[in-house]
């Protein structure tokens, strides 16, 4: 998607130098917009666990190209110890973040690539190809997820025709959290482009103000029309006809359906169904975790610093960006980053595949090759 005008993605190999991988340091948006180099597989954990970079599809796409420098260092001079270092490599970036599957899916990727290569050289090309095509395919999936979900949109802007179709969202499931187009912002994206009336509540999304720093940066840097909203506001808004449609992304969503999503989604959904608002997910098939079938019970949640609970950082008057805090000083704090909402709360998936309800039977028919 674009950055003042400019394309970008969120993450790609350094165009003079490919030993060298280039992300987005959200850290700094939407105040400064930063890249940074990773050299080292040590370096692109770093970037994971500390969230330069962050959303599921982004954090699949980075632990691929974790493993392809972790392949450029390794030394090559037995295949069994190539591939024990990248078995290393591995173990590193799945430790990074709990709860967003994809980042075990992309390890798991590049691990079986390189076990069916003879060499370490052949295993080291095969880590680079792999990298490669875990980034193109996120990026075409979102793409083809746009325009599965433009149907929805198109439907009630028919319904309602010269006004805006009002769409909410919660935290940052944009471009920002996958390689391009995101999840949740693709069919918005594709509706924005075929000059569908649109306009997106942001959820804040505390604590980390993904919706607030990312969610409404990226809009805007699109020319999407947008508003702003505190966590709480999305129930009011649905009891007075205010939201048409909730499209939010996942982290890992079961075979039956269960969607674990950032914190809060849950009672979004909750107050959807309440007021008869459409509540879809996107996700690409990297999100699936076809292991599990009781998402609040199996479905790891990560619990991250209190810090970013009892603290806020942004841009002062004086265009420094500082941390203060809120809290009293002794009051503990509980940061859990994710929640699940029960498939029986879900409208529909929308897939790089098509849409379906949340159900395993409806999932199956879409995935048929994920049946045993
Ligand atoms: O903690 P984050 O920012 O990595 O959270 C993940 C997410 O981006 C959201 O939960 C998002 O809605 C999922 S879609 C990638």
């Amino acid at each position: 998607m674009n950055v003042q005008g400019k394309h970008f993605r969120t993450i790609w190999l350094k165009e003079d130098d490919p030993t060298v991988v280039q992300i987005i340091d959200q850290r700094w948006l939407p105040h400064e917009f930063v890249i940074e180099d990773i050299h080292t597989v040590e370096q692109m954990a770093i970037a994971i666990q500390e969230m330069h970079l962050r959303g599921a599809g982004l954090i699949g796409a980075a632990a691929g190209y974790g493993m392809y420098l972790a392949a450029l260092y390794a030394s090559r001079s037995h295949r069994e110890g190539f591939l024990q270092a990248l078995q290393q490599a591995g173990q590193l970036l799945k430790t990074t973040r709990p709860t967003a599957i994809n980042l075990q899916w992309a390890v798991e990727r590049q691990l079986s690539a390189v076990l069916a290569c003879d060499s370490p050289e052949e295993m080291a090309h095969a880590t680079y190809l792999t990298a490669q095509a875990i980034a193109n395919e996120d990026a075409e999936y979102c793409r083809q997820i746009g325009l599965h979900g433009l149907p929805l949109i198109q439907a009630i802007s028919q319904r309602k025709p010269g006004q805006a179709v009002n769409i909410l969202t919660h935290c940052n499931a944009g471009w920002l959290a996958f390689v391009d187009y995101g999840s949740a912002t693709a069919p918005i994206y594709a509706a924005f482009e075929a000059h569908i009336p649109i306009h997106v509540w942001v959820d804040e999304t505390r604590p980390r103000n993904q919706g607030a720093r990312l969610t409404a940066w990226e809009l805007g840097q699109q020319g999407v029309p947008h508003t702003l909203i505190v966590d709480n506001v999305g129930g009011h808004l649905m009891q007075h006809q205010m939201v048409d449609l909730v499209i939010v992304g996942s982290d890992r969503v079961t075979r039956t359906g269960d969607v674990a999503n950032k914190i809060g989604t849950y009672l979004k959904a909750l107050a959807a169904q309440d007021n008869q608002v459409p509540f879809y997910v996107a996700l690409p098939s990297s999100t699936f975790d076809w292991t599990l079938r009781e998402g609040v019970r199996d479905i790891p949640i990560e619990q991250r610093n209190t810090q970013e609970v009892t603290h806020m950082s942004g841009r002062t008057g004086a265009g420094k960006i500082e941390t203060i805090l809120l809290t009293p000083e002794q009051s503990p704090a509980a940061n859990y980053a994710f929640d699940v909402t029960p498939a029986r709360l879900i409208t529909g998936l929308v897939t790089e595949r098509g849409i379906c309800t949340a159900d395993e039977a409806a999932i199956l028919d879409l995935f048929p090759e994920k049946r045993s």
